[in-house]
């Protein structure tokens, strides 16, 4: 049984306030989201969705809340500690090297996120034989975690190719590969399926429901048909709050979020 009160889930935002001025952008803002389990935030644009992911992942600082993952205060943390805390998000392609191949763009994640090699292997050796063989070894173990995360995301045979070459589709896979490179305990997705056709759409679908296997993940995605077939939990956010919070069939049914959201018409 999954429950999102209480002390048991894994992540917590409480209370969060965000002013822009005389904007107020998040306005109260409680959720909590359990291993693994995908909580899908949705609401109209202009709701507060990517504010609130920018204060969770450390680019805004909140005026007022609590931010906690597995037991850790993250409010008080820079960006960097956050994401060693356990903490990614997709940076919506922005964050892929455009000129340098898909293999390269993971190396250099899969390096800035602390690959190390156990070393063991090159202990009573001289230090100039230690120090050629230990880099090879790290050069190798990082390698095979760069192949393992192009693997795991379906670009394993597009190891070579040059990431800004990539279709749409692929260049949001990778995006989501190099967020995995720090194995994050949470993952935060803004709109991954922004700008893909259903057949994108649909592997992106299929690859985010493998992942929740390993992680929690917190979903922010205006395709409903995603939203629908992926989240435990969605909670409806409107002016900054939190309208209501529920199963996928509760929101469904909620004609509070059809008429404030969804349109008055029914969502199959
Ligand atoms: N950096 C900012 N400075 C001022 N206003 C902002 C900033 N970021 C967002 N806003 C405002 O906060 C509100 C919520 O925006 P946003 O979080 O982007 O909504 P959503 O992602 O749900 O579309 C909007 O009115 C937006 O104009
Ligand atoms: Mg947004």
């Amino acid at each position: 049984m999954s429950t999102t009160s209480g002390t048991t889930a894994l992540f917590h935002v409480q209370g969060l306030v965000k002013n822009f001025g005389a904007l107020r952008a998040t306005d109260d803002v409680s959720l909590a989201v359990n291993a693994g389990e995908i909580h899908a935030l949705i609401g109209p644009n202009g709701a507060g969705k990517s504010t609130l992911v920018n204060l969770i992942s450390g680019l805004h600082a909140p005026d007022v809340g609590r931010i906690t993952l597995d037991g850790v205060d993250l409010t008080p943390l820079p960006m960097h500690a956050r994401v060693r805390a356990g903490l990614s998000r997709c940076f919506q392609i922005t964050s892929i090297f455009s000129k340098i191949t898909v293999l390269d763009n993971l190396l250099l994640a899969v390096q800035s996120s602390g690959g190390r090699h156990p070393g063991g292997r090159v202990r009573g050796l001289s230090r100039v034989l230690r120090n050629l063989l230990g880099d090879r070894a790290r050069d190798d173990t990082l390698r095979a975690q760069a192949v393992q995360l192009a693997e795991r995301v379906g670009l394993g045979a597009a190891l070579d190719r040059v990431a800004g070459a990539l279709p749409h589709g692929a260049q949001r896979q990778l995006d989501v590969a190099l967020a995995l490179a720090s194995r994050p305990k949470l993952l935060l997705l803004d709109e991954p399926m922004a700008g893909m056709g259903p057949e994108d759409s649909e592997r992106m679908t299929v690859l985010i429901q493998t992942l929740k296997r390993d992680m929690a993940i917190l979903l922010i995605e205006h395709d409903m048909k995603a939203v629908f077939a992926l989240a435990d939990r969605i909670s409806v956010l409107v002016y900054g709050k939190v309208l209501t919070s529920g199963s996928v069939d509760d929101i469904r049914g909620n004609p509070q979020v059809q008429a404030v959201y969804l349109g008055t018409e029914d969502v199959a």
